[in-house]
């Protein structure tokens, strides 16, 4: 098992992660890298189910607390049967969010402190990315881009107070593991935040 492949993709609502990724699985396509895209909460059947009651919008009344079980019981299930597995194979896995979402979200934003997140996630804290691109987009920006799109899930919901504390846990989660973070300014323009992605993960894979 060749190592350092596992790569994740953080930043707030509308930073650029998925489309990140999305150019990111194409160059790897052109480079012949053998790879597997994936994302949290989901990757595989029950934590694509458990997704899907943590962002149904009936669901608004949810406990911090139940929030962010849910969240480690589909990271757990998604780092047994997908992540750890494809490493294994030799594969980069490239995952769209990972544990510094619940340190952001769950930890801050919500709340619930990092300790008790970091205890909840202790599997995934075996399992630390060895890469991990942070898009860094300020609170406004961020709400300017989501208040052009369509209000899809329980998360777009949120208001202003809620993005400068996700983006305040970030930059928490950046204290605590500051050697695996690679900082993307993510208030360019699009294209420019793939590129510098693309640049930041060709240079850590040294190709
Ligand atoms: N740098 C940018 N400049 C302008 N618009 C952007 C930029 N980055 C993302 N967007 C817009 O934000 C929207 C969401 O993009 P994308 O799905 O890639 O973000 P995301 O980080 O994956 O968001 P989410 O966390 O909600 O999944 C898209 O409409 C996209 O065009
Ligand atoms: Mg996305």
């Amino acid at each position: 098992m060749r190592e350092k492949n596992f790569i994740t993709f953080e930043g707030g609502e509308c930073s650029g992660k998925t489309t990140v990724i999305a150019e990111i699985v194409k160059m790897f396509d052109e480079l012949n890298i053998n790879y597997v895209s994936t994302r949290e909460p989901g990757g595989v059947k029950i934590a694509e189910d458990i997704r899907k009651v943590i962002l149904n919008v009936d669901n608004v009344g949810m406990e911090p607390e139940c929030e962010a079980l849910l969240y480690a019981a589909a990271r757990m299930e998604h780092l047994n049967k997908k992540v750890i597995p494809s490493l294994k194979e030799g594969k980069i896995v490239l995952c769209d969010r990972y544990l510094d979402s619940s340190i952001a979200y769950q930890g801050v934003a919500r709340g619930l402190g990092l300790e008790n997140i970091l205890k909840i996630n202790s599997f995934a804290l075996d399992h630390l990315p060895d890469l991990t691109i942070f898009i860094d987009v300020k609170p406004e920006v961020a709400l300017k881009r989501l208040s052009l799109r369509d209000k899809t899930d329980r998360l777009d919901l949120e208001t202003i107070d809620f993005h400068n504390k996700v983006y305040e846990g970030y930059h928490e989660a950046l204290k605590l593991y500051p050697d695996r973070f690679v900082v993307i300014d993510g208030n360019q323009p699009l294209n420019d935040v793939v590129n510098d992605c693309k640049k930041a993960v060709l240079k850590y894979l040294g190709v």
